[in-house]
């Protein structure tokens, strides 16, 4: 009888919290939704005029330590659990988290949207934004100038969907191409990662939203990340996975910047004074504010303070008052450095907040023509042609039979789920891309999704033109989300414990069986094929590559992707994409790499310097890529017009001596004859897109830095140029057989 009593209990009790718990998931679901600009009512002169330090530093003075306080993480856990998952459950939809609005002294809030690939967090009545290649495409356009604009369109669109704090770029080096989130960034290189970082801050912040460059720092990898404990000496760090963070923050000047999960020698990157402090803010100068990563930012609220972190995010955890108040009670922190992390903090936003706005972000902006005319153009300007013996470009003509194979071939896939995701309206799958191509003319485009082989080859062997999209989809590779206990098991275990999620590391770096299997028996039977791959970094293709005449990588490539696709692949347009890492011959090669560790140490080498140093055989160069276009790059020459002492000043000249329209990547590197010291062969340090004319000759100016020729002195802890003779090097790519190298070295 008591049983049943309890039961009764029980049952009711579960009933009436579940509609609690229910009605205030539906109220947060339609949360209230704020201004994000000042209000220009509560002044006489306009907003923009007013100086925005010192109102900030009265604000403060205003404050009391709860307000202070109410400025350094996101939301109340209250009101941001059941938003959050409510909507992204429900809704699929990633809400506005409000940071930071003070009511009593107007201060009005700022709101993240990732948006590595389009706007993240829509408005209500918004279901769509425009959706770009990822990153790693777009880096393979090698043109900083798409990127920047590509940047202008993603901080428009979330101007419109009312956030303005962009939790973009990731400029994360691509260590090994496993990581899951590769997609995500610009490649191998730190100069090129630079670049294409400074453009984007530059293309967001040109429309008010701040910018947030992450993952800070060394976070490249995904299985382990909010575990693992990455070791580094103190020149890898500086000369290979920070000084891209560094020239983004001194000449990007972006807004914000975000902590890291992973621990970086022994602490987490969201305490860790060495990362957040001496060098962020001392050795650098970066005036703006640090917020964690999302949940698993911080565990110890004094530890984070006392190494400089400004916000916690999403919401509030550590960064409480009672763990904040007993810090300072028990000297372990004090008030001076809340106040002056509060102060960056409003220093920055309020920048923003009473910033002048040229245009007007209106829903309407959103998915416009031009927007999604740049959705195409850099698809079109990132494919990588690997392979191409003749084949390509295909010719459209009447009455022949085109075959679009493989399970992907139609499938809207432009890459992760998880924080980069973006909602498009639509997406042009290949299958699609080839039909529209079609559109006018009397052939047949045939779908064959290639699960019965025989089938398959069977029609294989009819079709005039085959291309085979392999590769992968965001349940292969992508953000990784799993209990932290879980990810702690496997990292110890060092293989994995428990269920595999969607997404994170690749653990083989090869194709599907079954797309092998197709790609082998395909090109067996006919050999007007292009293998297509589908995919964010590098992939092995030892298997198969010498039975295919063509490859070609079109990445996600958002969603214009199919029609690019179909110019690329038809001649429409040329392929000008180049590799932004390097495809290692044996997997073995590329640096340790296991998802499930709780322990790595990054070395000095990794892409080209390691494969060039060690002498290891490669598949393809960094920098590589074919065109249907032939250029001769020649009389490489110091410039004679340069008076900078600062600077070498070189030209070559660049011909067109093809019949064919087209675009040519030139790059530049430097290598140090004789160094006394461990140093790579060779390294980037300029790069320029051209596009020439059939004929038509171009002569380009390439102008380096002395100070980008430095390395870091260990010992006496700085940087410095080593008293060596420096060789230059010009080409389409980073095989030296590509380069031509400046007659002598040079003293600088
Ligand atoms: C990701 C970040 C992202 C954040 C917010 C995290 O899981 O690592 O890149 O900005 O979520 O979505």
């Amino acid at each position: 009888m008591k049983a049943t009593k309890f039961l009764k209990y029980l049952v009711i009790t579960i009933f009436v919290l579940l509609i609690i718990i229910f009605s205030v998931v539906l109220y947060y679901i339609d949360y209230k939704m704020y201004d994000l600009k000042a209000d220009q009512n509560l002044y006489s002169q306009n907003i923009w005029e007013i100086n925005t330090d010192s109102l900030s530093e009265k604000i403060l003075s205003m404050m009391t330590l709860e307000e202070k306080i109410d400025q350094m993480y996101g939301e109340k856990i209250y009101k941001s659990i059941p938003k959050f998952f409510g909507n992204f459950i429900l809704k699929q939809k990633f809400p506005h988290i409000y940071a930071g609005r003070n009511k009593r002294l107007n201060i009005p809030p700022w709101v993240l949207s990732d948006g590595p690939r389009g706007a993240r967090v829509l408005n209500k009545n918004i279901s769509a934004v425009t959706t770009f290649p990822v990153a790693m495409a777009r880096a393979a356009s090698w043109d900083t100038s798409l990127e920047y604009k590509v940047h202008d369109v993603i901080s428009k669109e979330m101007r419109a969907n009312k956030t303005n704090y962009a939790a973009t770029p990731c400029i994360n080096l691509l260590r090994h191409p496993g990581w899951g989130r590769a997609q995500e960034t610009y490649g191998e290189d730190p100069w090129l990662l630079g670049e294409f970082g400074i453009a984007a801050v530059k293309g967001i912040e040109k429309n008010n939203v701040m910018a947030c460059p992450k993952h800070f720092a060394l976070n490249s990898i995904e299985n382990s990340r909010w575990v693992i404990d990455v070791s580094i000496n103190e020149r890898a760090l500086r000369e290979v996975y920070l000084p891209h963070f560094k020239k983004v923050i001194q000449k990007g000047k972006p807004a914000s910047i975000m902590s890291a999960y992973n621990k970086v020698r022994g602490k987490y990157s969201g305490s860790n004074h060495e990362l957040l402090t001496k060098i962020l803010r001392n050795d650098w100068g970066f005036k703006g504010f640090v917020s964690t990563d999302w949940m698993y930012g911080i565990y110890d609220g004094i530890e984070a303070i006392n190494a400089g972190l400004n916000v916690e995010m999403p919401w509030q955890d550590e960064y409480n008052y009672d763990i904040i108040k007993k810090g300072i009670n028990d000297n372990h922190i004090n008030l001076n450095q809340i106040d002056s992390l509060v102060l960056t903090t409003l220093k920055t936003r309020l920048k923003f907040a009473y910033s002048y706005d040229s245009i007007k972000y209106d829903e309407n902006l959103i998915l416009n023509t031009s927007h999604i005319d740049l959705a195409r153009k850099v698809a079109e300007e990132s494919m990588v042609l690997i392979k191409n013996e003749d084949v390509l470009p295909f010719k459209i003509s009447e009455n022949i039979k085109v075959g679009v194979i493989g399970d992907i071939a139609n499938l809207e896939n432009t890459g992760d789920m998880g924080s980069s995701n973006s909602s498009s309206p639509y997406v042009i799958t290949p299958y699609q891309g080839i039909k529209n191509l079609f559109k006018n003319i009397n052939s047949d485009v045939f779908l064959d999704d290639g699960n019965n082989l025989d089938e398959t080859i069977k029609l294989a062997k009819k079709l005039d033109q085959i291309i085979l999209v392999v590769g992968y989809t965001y349940k292969d590779e992508g953000e990784y989300v799993m209990s932290r206990g879980q990810m702690l098991k496997s990292a110890e275990a060092k293989e994995l414990v428990g269920i595999k999620g969607i997404g994170g590391d690749r653990e083989s770096l090869k194709l599907s069986k079954k797309d092998e299997k197709l790609i082998k028996a395909l090109s067996k039977v006919n050999k007007n094929i292009v293998v297509v791959y589908v995919g964010g970094s590098a992939i092995n293709m030892n298997n198969w590559i010498d039975d295919v005449p063509a490859v070609l990588f079109s990445w996600y490539s958002g969603m214009e992707g199919g029609n690019a696709l179909a110019s690329i692949i038809y001649g429409l347009v040329n392929p000008s994409g180049k590799l932004p890492f390097t495809i290692a011959k044996n997997d073995s090669d590329y640096p340790y790499f296991n998802p499930y560790t709780d322990k790595i140490n990054y070395g000095y080498y990794h892409g080209y310097t390691l494969f060039e140093k060690f002498n290891k055989e490669i598949s393809y160069p960094f920098g590589y890529g074919l065109s249907y276009s032939s250029f001769k790059i020649d009389n490489f020459r110091l410039s004679e017009e340069n008076t900078d002492k600062n600077i070498i000043e070189f030209k070559v000249d660049i011909k067109n001596i093809s019949k064919a329209y087209g675009k040519e990547v030139v790059q530049l590197y430097v290598g140090f004859e004789d160094s006394q010291i461990d140093r790579p062969l060779k390294l980037l340090r300029d790069f320029k897109k051209v596009s020439l004319n059939p004929g038509e000759e171009k002569t380009l100016l390439f102008k380096i830095e002395k100070n980008d020729l430095s390395y870091y002195n260990e010992i006496e802890k700085k940087w410095m140029i080593e008293n060596v003779k420096y060789n230059f090097y010009v080409g389409n790519s980073s095989e030296n057989n590509s380069l031509i190298k400046y007659k002598e070295g040079i003293d600088i």
